[in-house]
């Protein structure tokens, strides 16, 4: 055992399986700069009461979960357990929304949640997200959903379903919510559940347990009861769904882990994943600008998705996206003259785009080739004290066997035909 390991319920990712991770990131990441949105780097830590207030300090995120230490200069700060409230504090601050509307924004990077480790559960989890803020048009919805599936889809992932509803306006919740508290509580339900049902009553409908979902089974449902103007726009957002070929399951009982949705709502769910099935998800957020200290009452949506959960999906259904090897080129120097040359050698091809790396360490032959193979490089450069007086270079093709000696001096141009070949 090593004296020290990783914070509790925080992963490492190391090779090979990193090369997942970054290609996930990079997957969903590209699929929303296709679709316009720029890149925002956010704070990891911010005051405390950005997330009290704009994810709801009746969450489990923020009452049970959140990360809150006072700094040296006594300032209560929290490490970000998510990233819209963030992102909507920046355009605020900077008065993003002062310029083109929508506003476009696209983030990565680790959010912090203490919530008790299990698999798919971590204290740090990564998320890549997107937020699109200042015009309320379902087209948008339709436009962010489709990058998250895009995304999932290009990594080869197959596995997933997509849960849809609308948590409706501030015209038609309102009435709803009280209508479904009266309905929980007049259901024998115990203490606890029907607390929940007073301070959020959405929750109890995702009850997980039997008994409650068989009581809840009647319960009235937002969908059923949308104003006039949300239902319009969930329709169109259906619509636009359809032409872009996403395929979606209306959920009328998804509920979300945070308060600030409104209007449409989603989740990816993954069946490989057990208990954690949650890849992504995410939805409109018309009032948080407001709520947040915003001038103008600008609408917004977004997604953020798992990217740890999402490299386990892509595990469970046996789906490699890593791609080729560590590096395109290994290089075997026999002796120290050759090792001299090899790292000029080296330092050619790298400068030129291919990726290289050296047996260090004055290895035997037979040790550094096996060094080349575990490499994943498609071609091997072996250079000898012998060839070094001719001044020519052997080039083993690492698929295949084939050996072939060239000039030391043409070397960058045999390596290259030979990767593109
Ligand atoms: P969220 O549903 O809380 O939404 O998190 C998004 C995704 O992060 C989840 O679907 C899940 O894949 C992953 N995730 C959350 N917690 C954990 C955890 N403890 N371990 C591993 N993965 C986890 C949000 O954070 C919203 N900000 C999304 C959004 C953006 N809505 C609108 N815009």
């Amino acid at each position: 055992m090593s004296e020290f390991s990783a914070p509790k319920g925080i992963p490492d990712y190391f090779p090979p399986a990193s090369a997942d991770f970054l290609a996930v990131r990079n997957a969903l990441t590209d699929a929303a700069h296709r679709a316009g949105y720029g890149h925002i780097e956010l704070p990891i830590f911010e005051e405390t009461a950005l997330f009290a207030r704009g994810v709801g300090e009746s969450t489990d995120v923020v009452s049970k979960e959140m990360y809150t230490f006072a700094d040296r200069g006594g300032r209560t700060v929290t490490l970000r357990p998510e990233g819209t409230a963030g992102v909507v504090r920046a355009v605020i601050q900077h008065g993003l929304d002062r310029g083109q509307l929508p506003v476009k924004l696209c983030y990565s990077g680790p959010f912090f949640r203490y919530e008790r480790p299990q698999a798919g559960r971590y204290r740090q989890l990564q998320q890549v997200g997107v937020e699109a803020i200042g015009v309320d048009d379902p087209a948008l919805d339709a436009e962010v959903i489709a990058i998250a599936d895009e995304g999932y889809r290009r990594l080869g992932l197959t596995g997933y379903r997509l849960d849809l509803t609308s948590l409706g306006d501030e015209t038609c919740r309102p009435e709803y919510r009280e209508m479904l508290q009266e309905f929980l509580l007049g259901l024998d339900l115990d203490e606890p559940t029907r607390e929940r049902a007073r301070i959020n009553p959405l929750r109890v409908l995702d009850d997980k347990r039997s008994e409650v979902r068989e009581a809840t089974a009647d319960a009235p449902l937002m969908l059923d009861h949308l104003s006039d103007s949300a239902r319009e726009h969930f329709e169109q957002v259906k619509a636009h769904l359809d032409r872009l070929g996403v395929q979606y399951v209306i959920n009328p009982r998804l509920v979300r882990g945070l308060d600030y949705y409104t209007k449409t709502t989603f989740e990816f769910v993954h069946d490989g994943l057990g208990a954690q099935s949650g890849i992504g998800g995410g939805g409109r957020y018309d009032g948080l600008m407001k709520q947040l200290g915003g001038k103008q009452e600008l609408s917004g949506i977004g997604f953020g998705i798992g990217v740890d959960r999402t490299v386990l999906a892509l595990q469970a259904e046996g789906v490699s996206v890593a791609g080729a090897g560590r590096v395109q080129v290994f290089g075997v120097p026999l002796g120290a003259a050759a090792k001299a040359e090899m790292v000029g050698v080296a330092g050619a091809l790298r400068d030129a785009g291919i990726s290289v790396d050296l047996a260090y360490g004055d290895r035997a032959l037979k040790g550094a080739m096996k060094a080349a193979d575990r490499s994943g490089a498609r071609l091997a450069l072996v250079l000898g004290e012998r060839e070094l007086d001719e001044r020519t270079i052997e080039i083993k093709d690492l698929t295949n066997g084939e050996q072939q000696s060239v000039p030391l001096d043409d070397v960058l141009a045999q390596v290259r035909s030979r990767l593109t070949s």
